[in-house]
């Protein structure tokens, strides 16, 4: 595949790189996008009715019983080149990554220190006193509509998804590296995300205004395309690799 003459070039010159992730990112490893149809018992709710503080409030079985879904889902899928092009990259160079999406196959490819700004869906937390629970985590054999959440050992609150509801704060420490890492990169490369969630998707516009070069990995037009400096409609798993490998070619950066 050919990779972009100017997007080879600044990406064997940077210095600091930071690879900014969305759903699009997982989806060749078979995890469905945000905006995609839920599935199965799911599939008459849109995310952005599931993943609420007052979904939660009114239904926490419902909703525990859709994160568990989520979490069996990803724990049988892999890891695809584009994440693994990612985790090599950053054996040759400064990468960083900072993504939207809440499984771990960015870890599970290679990479360390992640910045989740949506959070985990491998961790979990009270709902009220926000101890992380670390007890087991069942997840049925086949899909149930809805599931008791565990109970905090310390306060009896309920345990609930680390992750970041629609109409939640994001995690104030992963927010702030997140913008010191945009604002301080050479090359920015957004891959596989809408640009519709607020506060993600300002990144792209602070890592432009501290002078980044701003490249969209998307097979689709989105809000991020008119503050790139270029767009590659491809998608991750080979835009990824083709880049890397051609990095890799010209030598890369120690
Ligand atoms: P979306 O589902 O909104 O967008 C996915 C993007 O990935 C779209 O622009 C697709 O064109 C693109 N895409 C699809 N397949 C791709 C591929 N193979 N390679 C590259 N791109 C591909 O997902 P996000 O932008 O991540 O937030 O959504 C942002 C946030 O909205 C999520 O983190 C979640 C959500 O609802 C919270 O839960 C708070």
């Amino acid at each position: 595949m050919l990779v972009p003459d100017s997007l080879l070039e600044v990406a064997v010159a940077a210095r600091r790189v930071v690879v900014v992730t969305g759903a699009g990112m997982s989806a060749e490893s078979g995890v469905p996008t945000f905006r995609d149809a839920q599935t199965g018992l799911w599939e008459r709710y849109a995310a952005e009715d599931l993943a609420t503080p007052e979904t939660w409030e009114r239904d926490p079985a419902f909703v525990w019983a859709w994160y568990l879904s989520r979490f069996g889902a990803v724990a049988h899928v892999e890891p695809n080149a584009g994440h693994r092009a990612v985790a090599r990259w950053a054996d040759l160079a400064q990468v960083e990554v900072v993504t939207q999406n809440v499984d771990d196959l960015h870890e599970r490819a290679g990479n360390h220190d992640v910045v989740h700004l949506h959070g985990s869906l491998t961790s979990f937390r009270c709902e009220r006193c926000e101890t992380a629970y670390a007890g087991e985590v069942v997840v049925p054999e086949r899909q149930v509509e809805r599931v008791d959440p565990p109970t905090c050992g310390h306060c009896g609150g309920l345990v609930r998804p680390g992750v970041v509801w629609f109409g939640e704060l994001l995690p104030l420490e992963a927010w702030e590296r997140a913008v010191v890492l945009v604002e301080t990169a050479d090359l920015v490369l957004v891959v596989g995300t809408s640009g519709l969630v607020h506060p993600a998707a300002g990144l792209p516009v602070l890592a432009r205004g501290a002078g980044a070069f701003v490249v969209e990995v998307n097979p689709l037009e989105t809000d991020v395309s008119d503050v790139a400096h270029q767009v590659w409609r491809e998608t991750a798993a080979r835009a990824l690799p083709a880049l890397v490998a051609a990095v890799e070619s010209r030598g890369g950066r120690p």
